[in-house]
């Protein structure tokens, strides 16, 4: 990753140069009030203050700046069949249209990311075509070579139970020197933390809630226990789609990094025979849903990501045990939170943390925040526009979405890097997205303060 320009101009005494300013209304300090950003040529911000002289000023008047999200778990299923219905370059223009800035890119595809080579032409098909910046996830697994991934990959991921393109899960047995190599790396590692011990059969559920029962609870709780006691101190961990309140409890006492995703926060099993909702780790009863939303509401959630996992309508429409598990949720997953901070659930600030700042140092990236050496990768908002999800509103070449009829808050404005990706909610961007590893200078650990 390119230098950091925030010390560039004050070492050598010249003030750092504000190509631009953004005026609205943000979150400073606890309290809403007026603001202006100075950005500078290479679009980074380079100040915050009350009122910034500048030439070139674009006012948002009552908008609500924030920092954009950075979604730490997608399936963008690149490389893949041709015919999947995602790429890299639909799944970053559905996060362009929903405020998300970086994505966390799964190696789950066809074939999958488990060594340098392959990480390489991945990285290779994001110049000119994504929308937004991508972190690329290798594969943690017996076998890989370690090291060699670390020197490309942005992060890695575990697998401890099945699940698409990878039937065969890492046992918890086998975790512990992974998980050393790789704390080594000093890179970070996403588990999916579910263990197959606890399964029941599959392959004669015919609900949600069938789904529910058969890869329960204690499959998580389990698997989790058994990765806190094995993970080495030093180890950037993180747990991916925590389902449940206690666990985030008990992640939450451990110091651990962990997120949740919306469908988890706002759907429940009750959706009979309908495989749109069957997703992994499954959705969970309402009682058990209500709970999880109240701690991430209270602030108790370090990330929110989507876990973006698309699947085609034909897929869905398979006998239940045989369609894929898994739903879209990039464009929707700051929107539907917006809401939430709108109807006085959540409160702005603890949205901005799970959504934008948390997910941004658990990945090293100098973003996240409303701050000088930060990137200027923004949001403008207006709260009075809040419109029903219809999947034909969305972006998703799935073109369906568990979210439809659901209110949400889509940003009117976005920006990567100072340069816009929406204004007035339309696309008036360009494919500039590169890939982004991380630097994890003091300020950057997510474990932190803030
Ligand atoms: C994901 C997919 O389809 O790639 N499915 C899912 O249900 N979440 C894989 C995964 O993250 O388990
Ligand atoms: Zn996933």
């Amino acid at each position: 990753m390119p230098a950091r320009p925030r010390t560039r101009g004050t070492d050598e005494g010249e003030p750092p140069s504000i190509e631009w300013v953004l005026a609205g209304r943000a979150y400073v300090n606890g309290r809403l009030q007026p603001v202006e950003i100075g950005i500078d040529e290479e679009g980074w911000i380079r100040r915050v203050a009350r009122h910034i002289d500048s030439d070139r000023r674009h006012d948002v008047g009552e908008g609500i700046v924030l920092p954009s999200a950075t979604d730490l778990h997608v399936h963008f299923r690149e490389p893949g069949d041709p015919e999947a219905s995602e790429d890299l370059a639909s799944g970053t223009l559905q996060a362009a249209y929903g405020g998300v800035g970086t994505v966390g890119e799964m190696p789950n595809t066809q074939p999958p990311i488990t060594d340098a080579d392959r990480l390489r032409d991945k990285a290779a098909r994001v110049a000119g075509r994504t929308h937004v910046d991508v972190l690329l996830y290798a594969a943690l697994a017996p076998g890989v070579r370690v090291a060699s991934l670390a020197r490309v990959a942005g992060a890695f991921k575990l697998y401890l139970s099945p699940t698409t393109g990878q039937p065969e899960p890492t046992r918890i047995s086998d975790a512990s020197a992974l998980l050393a190599s790789a704390a080594e790396t000093g890179l970070a590692v996403s588990v999916h933390a579910e263990e197959p011990a606890y399964f029941h059969d599959t392959s004669r559920v015919g609900t949600v809630e069938g789904w529910n029962a058969a890869r329960p609870a204690p499959a998580e709780a389990y698997a989790v226990s058994e990765l806190l006691s094995v993970a080495p101190p030093s180890l950037r961990l993180h747990i991916a789609h925590v389902t449940r309140a206690e666990v985030a409890a008990q992640l939450r006492r451990a110091g651990q990094s962990f997120e949740t995703t919306p469908h988890h926060l706002l759907l429940s099993d009750r959706k009979g025979p309908d495989a749109r909702f069957k997703v992994n780790p499954p959705l969970r009863s309402e009682p058990e849903r209500r709970e999880l939303l109240a701690a991430f509401e209270r602030g108790e959630v370090p990330c929110l990501a989507s876990d973006h996992a698309p699947h085609s309508l034909d897929a869905k429409r398979r006998p239940f045990p045989e369609a894929p598990s898994g739903m879209p949720g990039v464009e929707t997953l700051l929107p539907l939170m917006l809401q939430r901070v709108r109807d006085g659930a959540l409160a702005f600030p603890t949205l901005v943390a799970a959504a934008c700042d948390r997910p941004a140092r658990w990945a090293g990236l100098p973003q996240g925040r409303l701050a000088v050496g930060h990137r200027a990768n923004l949001l403008v908002v207006d709260f009075r526009r809040s419109r029903s999800i219809g999947a034909r509103s969305l972006h998703a070449p799935c073109s369906w979405s568990a979210f439809e009829g659901f209110p949400a808050i889509f940003p009117r404005e976005h920006y990567r890097n100072g340069e816009a990706l929406l204004l007035d909610g339309e696309y008036v961007g360009r494919p500039r997205g590169r890939v982004v590893r991380p630097d994890y200078a003091p300020g950057n650990d997510p474990t932190g303060p803030g």
